[in-house]
């Protein structure tokens, strides 16, 4: 979906998300997160991209959506992903719709570091899940598919496929970036825990205002304790998050 947005957009980090639901409906009542997936301007104007599945009643209500349609849209919010300027080698990690904020990432660092190498590992369920794999071919050096059924790519989850070339990425001149399913980044964690590579991940929870008032995104991490998803996150240290099953 491409939203026309004010200018102040222009300021967008990746990893940072959008809260957005249509215009005078109640139904659903709440605004929806999604990161953005790109921010261009044309003419004078701004303009967001978002990526979404259509998993339910807000998304379903956005797939029928037709040009000139008008939203409420609250962002740019939350902590996006640090990428120092001296970083040599980027990975990213993406499942399904997760490939929206790396996306993002990933065209922002070809232009901003100086000449980083960009590697991809990108799952999704099937074939036709797999989206945007042409915008992140055009700004990687590699990028390996998997799928959950085999339709394309390797046969089996993304950390399989990551886990088999983790020798040539968990090193200090890397840094990686996730984001997918909390069951993905539980078995990247579960990979990375007795590596030093410094990796991010952005969490996807389910969130009611988006500006941490309501506390309903709240996770546990190992160093602070209980954070707000919406306002601490949505991006966080790898190791600092606690991934055991009863967390979020
Ligand atoms: C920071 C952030 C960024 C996100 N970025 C994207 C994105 O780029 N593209 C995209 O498609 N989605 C993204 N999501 C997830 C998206 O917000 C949900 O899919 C959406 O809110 C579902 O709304 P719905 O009304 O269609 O579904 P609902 O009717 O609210 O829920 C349908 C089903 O989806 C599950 N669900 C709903 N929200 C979440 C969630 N946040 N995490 C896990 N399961 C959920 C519910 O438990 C339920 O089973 C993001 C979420 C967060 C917090
Ligand atoms: S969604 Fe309300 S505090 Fe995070």
């Amino acid at each position: 979906m491409v939203l026309k947005v004010s200018a102040s957009f222009r300021e967008s980090l990746p990893g940072q998300f959008v809260m957005v639901r249509i215009k005078n409906s109640d139904d659903p009542f709440l605004s929806r997160p999604f990161s953005i997936y790109s921010v261009h301007s044309r003419g004078g104007d701004t303009f967001v991209e978002i990526l979404y599945k259509v998993v339910g009643k807000g998304t379903e209500a956005f797939s029928r959506l037709r040009a000139g349609a008008v939203l409420n849209m609250l962002g740019p919010l939350g902590r996006g992903f640090d990428v120092p300027s001296t970083c040599k080698k980027i990975v990213l990690i993406a499942g399904g719709v997760g490939m929206a904020p790396l996306s993002f990432l990933a065209e922002r660092c070809g232009k901003e570091t100086d000449g980083a190498e960009i590697n991809c590992y990108m799952g999704a369920g099937s074939l036709e899940a797999l989206v945007g794999l042409d915008r992140i071919e055009e700004v990687c050096s590699v990028v390996k598919i998997s799928t959950d059924d085999g339709s394309r790519g390797h046969h089996g989850p993304v950390t399989e496929l990551f886990g088999r070339d983790i020798d040539l990425h968990a090193d200090n001149d890397s840094r990686i970036y996730s984001c997918g399913p909390n069951p993905m980044l539980r078995s990247l964690h579960e990979l990375l825990k007795d590596r030093r590579v410094v990796c991010q991940v952005s969490l996807e929870e389910r969130m009611a205002c988006g500006i941490g008032a309501c506390l309903g995104c709240v996770v546990k991490t190992k160093s602070d304790g209980l954070v707000r998803v919406c306002k601490e996150g949505p991006v966080f240290d790898i190791d600092s998050v606690d991934f055991s099953e009863d967390n979020g």
